[in-house]
């Protein structure tokens, strides 16, 4: 017996050393530094449009037919190229046995941005999360969604790190099984600042006063000790913005506080409590439906809707009811990057008035209310 544990330890140990080399390697490769993409001065920019599953290629339906119009004279000069990429599904996916199949990764590469619906991930086993693999793959480091209510003066915008954490070794755990399972997380200098970077320039560029560093520094030492730490080394170069600790715990209760939670502006935090709050926030400004996403590096940029496939929605027949305001959004945000932000704003407001005031689409995900191609349609008349 004890002879069958000393060699499962032996194992783990040896994986453990193997995991430890990769990560300094990914991190002496971040320190190196990349070129930054300079959109504004592009002649040409191919959108890579991936619908994903489940309730994917309904809401794709809506953003594309919204492109159509939107972006009509730009797609008719050949300024903007889209490309659609199929093959991103979960069941081609666990026909060949990857998270992102190797023709698939390639026609993604050879494009400058994703529009990206959202792809299922299995739960347990071995296969690795889409969009996992993808923020990894095309190194986007900041996954930034912002929150808005107007009517209570709310404008946050998260910066949640998305290529490390709790998430880089998420399927490269060890168990012994019957008796214990451990995963790792990874908190890299580099890696760290400039997720921190990007916070604060954005604080910086938008007129923010504030950012909360967001950690549980008091129960992960290391890894979220460090990445406090390193935020607060960055935030001396902002005399201007001031940087404050929280606990995820108590700005998980902050965000649902009425009296301070419009104080909040710029969180910057560490991959699984950015993946959690920001499902919260979602929700406080109208639902997961709502909120777009975007995954940023300094090559590529991928945007999506916050939430997931919903298979849920599928089974129970309810497809025809998904919201596409999140995927739409995520469009804004993309256009915003590629440096069209008269566009960005032309959607943004047009998805605002058709979905506010009297007369406004209500997409809820239940039959009772309105329709994604409800809301579709009305967007279509808002911007012609
Ligand atoms: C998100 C999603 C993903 C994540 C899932 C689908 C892997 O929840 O983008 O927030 O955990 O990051
Ligand atoms: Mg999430």
């Amino acid at each position: 017996m004890q002879n069958e544990y000393e060699q499962a330890i032996d194992r783990a140990v040896e994986h453990f050393r193997a995991l430890i080399t990769q990560q300094l390697e990914r991190e002496n490769k971040m320190e190196e530094g990349a070129v930054v993409k300079d959109f504004a001065s592009m002649k040409q920019v191919v959108i890579g449009l991936v619908p994903g599953d489940g309730i994917g290629p309904i809401i794709f339906d809506s953003v594309r037919q919204v492109m159509d119009v939107l972006l009509k004279e730009e797609i008719a000069s050949g300024k903007l190229v889209l490309k659609q990429i199929d093959g991103l599904t979960i069941e081609n996916r666990m026909e060949k046995q990857e998270s992102v199949p190797q023709d698939v990764l390639a026609a993604i590469k050879s494009c400058d941005v994703l529009l990206k619906g959202p792809t299922t991930t299995p739960k347990g086993g071995t296969m690795e999360s889409a969009n996992v693999a993808l923020r990894r793959e095309l190194d986007l480091y900041a996954n930034v969604r912002p929150v808005s209510i107007l009517e209570e003066n709310i404008d946050w915008t998260f910066f949640r790190e998305n290529t490390e954490g709790e998430y880089v070794l998420g399927s490269k755990g060890v168990s012994i099984p019957g008796k214990l399972a451990m995963d790792f997380k990874v908190t890299t200098e580099a890696g760290t600042r400039r997720i921190a970077r990007a916070a604060f320039e954005f604080a910086k560029n938008n007129g923010k006063t504030n950012v909360a560093i967001v950690t549980k520094a008091n129960i992960m030492k290391k890894t979220d000790g460090r990445f406090s730490e390193i935020c607060h080394e960055v935030a001396r170069d902002y005399p201007g913005i001031t940087a404050d600790d929280w606990y995820i715990d108590i700005m998980t209760a902050n965000l649902v506080n009425e009296k301070i939670r419009s104080n909040f502006q710029v969180f910057v935090l560490p991959n699984l409590y950015g993946d959690i709050i920001t499902d919260e926030a979602a929700q406080l400004q109208g639902g997961v439906g709502t909120a777009g996403s975007a995954n940023t590096g300094d090559e590529y940029g991928m945007f999506e809707a916050i939430h997931g496939s919903a298979p849920r929605m599928i089974e129970e027949g309810l497809g025809a009811y998904a919201n596409p305001s999140s995927i739409l959004t995520a469009l804004v945000m993309l256009l915003r990057h590629i440096a069209m932000a008269e566009k960005a704003e032309k959607l943004q407001s047009a998805l605002q008035a058709v979905t506010t005031g009297e007369n406004a689409v209500h997409v809820t995900g239940y039959r009772e209310d309105d329709t994604c191609e409800d809301l579709t349609k009305a967007l279509l008349k808002a911007l012609q």
